[in-house]
């Protein structure tokens, strides 16, 4: 029997410029090697998750000063807070003293207390108190806070660069404004959240919100008479950005009311 090596993640990566590099008549579905490779997603961690930007969640999750959420990133523990000053903060949610979690869950709090040896946090991440440390001569509140990650709000939805090495995200997402402008997101509240865990590469589930071909298979009640896989448009987007447009059936009742500035189109 011949014997099979696992591709290394050079490997993949020459396949994937080969198939970049295909015209579209010859388009076909990535190895199955790039949503099972343990070294390429290992790869993708830094590449992406890491040295790229990625959606956190929304502002309307967040509305007041001290509301806050934690979450998780390819290992790295997060509080995302509403500072007094109504700014938006993406911190480590470790602890600076022994790296015990300082939030769990979502609520409210007017600053973030360490259930471990209290040592307390302002909701920016500053450190505020720390119990008996007086006695530390050396010890230096002003550089025990919380870590503040590279974070942006666009669009009303709050992105971090966990790495800190990522260029600017509105400048990258310029086309992609130009196209959802007249939405008008930042007028938009959050009035329904969903959480759902796809047992999956991740790449699955990105792709799955990249196309509108598998409306009229799996969403036949719902989504296709609605926004049929027949009027689906790729969007030309960049490396920042993708997106299809999913254009409504004309026989359809409009689903408005629609901001006023929203077009036919
Ligand atoms: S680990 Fe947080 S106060 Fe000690």
């Amino acid at each position: 029997m011949p014997v099979t090596t696992a591709p290394t993640v050079e490997d993949l990566r020459r396949e994937l410029s080969h198939l970049r590099g295909l015209d579209r008549s010859e388009a076909r579905t990535m190895p199955s090697a790039f949503y099972t490779s343990e070294a390429f997603l290992d790869m993708e961690k830094d590449a992406v998750f890491r040295a790229g930007w990625v959606c956190l969640g929304h502002v309307g999750e967040i509305p007041n000063p001290g509301d806050y959420f934690t979450t998780e990133l390819v290992g790295e523990q997060i509080l995302v807070s509403r500072d007094q000053t109504g700014a938006v903060q993406v911190l480590s949610n470790v602890c600076r003293h022994r790296g015990n979690l300082v939030a769990s869950g979502r609520g409210n709090q007017r600053s973030f207390v360490c259930g471990y040896h209290a040592w307390t946090y302002d909701l920016d991440g500053a450190l505020k108190t720390a119990p008996l440390m007086k006695e530390v001569k050396t010890f230096n509140a002003k550089k025990c806070g919380l870590p503040q990650l590279n974070c942006e709000v666009w669009s009303n939805f709050i992105f971090v660069n966990l790495d800190g090495t990522a260029e600017p995200l509105a400048p990258q997402l310029g086309k992609l404004d130009a196209i959802l402008h007249n939405y008008h997101n930042e007028e938009r509240n959050l009035l329904f959240t969903d959480e759902a865990v796809w047992n999956t590469n991740w790449k699955n589930l990105t792709e799955n919100f990249m196309e509108g071909y598998h409306l009229f298979a799996t969403h036949p009640k719902t989504l296709q008479p609605m926004t049929p896989t027949q009027l689906c448009r790729k969007v030309p987007g960049d490396a920042a950005w993708t997106a299809y447009r999913s254009y409504y059936d004309p026989n359809y009742p409009p689903r408005g009311p629609f901001h006023k500035d929203m077009t036919e189109d």
